[in-house]
C-alpha cells in the first residue's frame, strides 16, 4: 500500500473508541501495529535492527535513527496491510514519544504526527514505560487492579503500584544500571554478541545457578529499590582472578549465576512489593521479562502465594508497537491527545507516568 494520504476528511472520527496505528521507535525496535476500536490486535510488524548495532557491542544512536528513516513507512504500510485496512479507517496515530534516543524517536513522531495530520486525527503521546505497561492487555485485558508491575528492560527498572486503572505510583526503581544493563553488561564480559540478555539466558541453559555465589545486591535492604552495579562489579572481579590464578571455569556456569543472581532479586523485590501494598496480582513487563529462568520462578511464586500473575507473551516483552497501540487506545478513549507542537521527550520521567499517554 502506498503512502499516499488524500485531502483530510471534513469529519473528525467520534472521539469514544477508534481503529489504532501504533508507532514505535524509541531505540533499535522500528514496529507498527494496528488495533481495532473494540481493542482487538489485528498485526504487529518489529524490524529488528541488531545486526546493524552488533559489530559495535550496543546501540548506536546515530546509526537507530537513520535506520528507522529508511524502515518507517514500509513497516507502517506492512501493518496497514496485514491489518486489511485503509488509512481512512484510522481514527488516531499512537506514538512512543519518550524516553528513548532523541534522533530515534524523532523518526516516529514525526511521521506519525504527519500522519494523523494528514487523516484529520488525533494523534496520542504514549510513554514508553505506559507501553510496556500495556502489553498486558494484550492477552489478559481484564487483570483488575489493584496490582504491583514491575517494568523490567534495558533502561528501567522500575515498581510501581497500580491501585486504580491509570493510576501509576512509582514505589521502587534501581538506583544505578537497569537489570537488562546486568544482562548486557554480564554478557559482555563473557563474550557474547549483542543483543547480551537472550545470549546470556540461552548460555545458561546448560550451566548450574549454584555454581558460583554472586552477591545478591540490595535485596536485603533499600526496601523497594534495586542496585545492579555491584553486581557487574562482581563479575568483572571474579574472570580477574580466574585469570590471575590461571583456572577457568565453564562459562554456562558463570551466565547461570549470574542470571541466577538477577533473577532472584528481581523476584524477592516484586513479591515484597505485593505483600507491603497487599494486593493479589502482579505484571512483569519488559525486555527482561522474556526471560525463562526469570517467567518461571515467578510463576512458582506466584502459584504459591495465590498470586495472580500477569507476564506478556513472549513477541510482547520486548518493544513492539502493539503495546503502544493498546497504551493510546485507552488513552485515546479517556480523550488525551498530543498537541501538534508537542515534541520528542528523550528524557521523560518514568515517576510521570500520569494516565497512559505522556501529557506537556
Ligand atoms: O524492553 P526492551 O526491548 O527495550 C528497552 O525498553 O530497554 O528491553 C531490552 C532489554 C535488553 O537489555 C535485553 O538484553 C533484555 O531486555 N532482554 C533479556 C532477554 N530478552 C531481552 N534479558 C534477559 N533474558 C532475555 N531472554
Ligand atoms: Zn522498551
Amino acid at each position: 500500500m502506498a503512502l499516499n494520504v488524500n485531502t483530510p476528511r471534513s469529519e473528525p472520527t467520534p472521539l469514544v473508541s477508534a481503529n489504532i496505528l501504533g508507532i514505535e521507535t524509541s531505540c533499535d525496535e522500528t514496529a507498527a501495529a494496528v488495533l481495532t476500536h473494540e481493542g482487538k490486535l489485528l498485526s504487529s510488524v518489529v524490524a529488528s535492527q541488531h545486526e546493524v548495532h552488533s559489530p559495535f557491542g550496543g546501540v548506536v544512536p546515530e546509526l537507530a535513527s537513520r535506520r528507522h528513516l529508511e524502515n518507517i513507512e514500509g513497516i507502517v504500510c506492512e501493518a496497514m496491510k496485514r491489518a486489511h485496512m485503509g488509512w481512512h479507517d484510522l481514527g488516531a496515530v499512537a506514538v512512543t514519544r519518550g524516553p528513548g534516543l532523541a534522533g530515534a524517536l524523532v523518526v516516529g513522531v514525526s511521521f506519525g504526527k504527519a500522519l494523523a495530520f494528514a487523516l484529520n486525527i488525533p494523534w496520542v503521546a504514549v510513554h514508553h514505560l505506559a507501553g510496556h505497561l500495556a502489553s498486558i492487555w494484550l492477552d489478559q485485558p481484564d487483570f483488575p487492579p489493584p496490582f504491583v508491575v514491575l517494568v523490567v528492560s534495558g533502561g528501567h527498572t522500575h515498581l510501581y503500584f497500580v491501585p486504580h486503572e491509570e493510576d501509576y505510583q512509582l514505589i521502587g526503581r534501581t538506583l544505578d544500571d537497569a537489570a537488562g544493563e546486568a544482562f548486557d553488561k554480564g554478557a559482555k564480559m563473557l563474550g557474547l554478541s549483542y543483543p547480551g540478555g537472550p545470549a546470556l539466558e540461552r548460555l545458561a541453559r546448560a550451566g548450574n545457578p549454584d555454581a558460583i555465589h554472586f552477591p545478591r545486591p540490595h535485596l536485603n535492604r533499600g526496601g523497594l529499590n534495586f542496585s545492579f552495579s555491584g553486581l557487574k562489579t562482581a563479575l568483572l572481579y571474579y574472570l580477574r582472578d580466574l585469570e590471575r590464578k590461571g583456572q577457568s571455569c565453564p562459562k554456562p556456569d558463570l551466565a547461570a549465576s549470574y542470571q541466577e543472581a538477577i533473577v532472584e532479586v528481581l523476584v524477592e523485590k516484586s513479591f515484597r512489593a505485593v505483600r507491603q501494598y497487599k494486593v493479589q496480582g502482579l505484571a512483569v513487563v519488559g525486555g527482561v521479562s522474556a526471560n525463562s529462568r526469570l517467567r518461571a520462578c515467578l510463576s512458582t511464586r506466584a502459584r504459591d502465594l495465590g498470586v495472580g500473575l500477569a507476564l506478556p507473551r513472549m513477541e510482547f516483552c520486548t518493544d513492539n508497537a502493539a503495546m503502544i497501540a493498546v497504551a493510546g487506545w485507552r488513552a485515546y478513549r479517556l480523550g488525551q491527545y498530543g498537541s501538534w507542537d508537542m515534541d520528542v521527550a528523550p528524557n521523560l520521567p518514568a515517576s510521570q507516568l500520569g494516565a497512559l499517554a505522556s501529557v506537556g
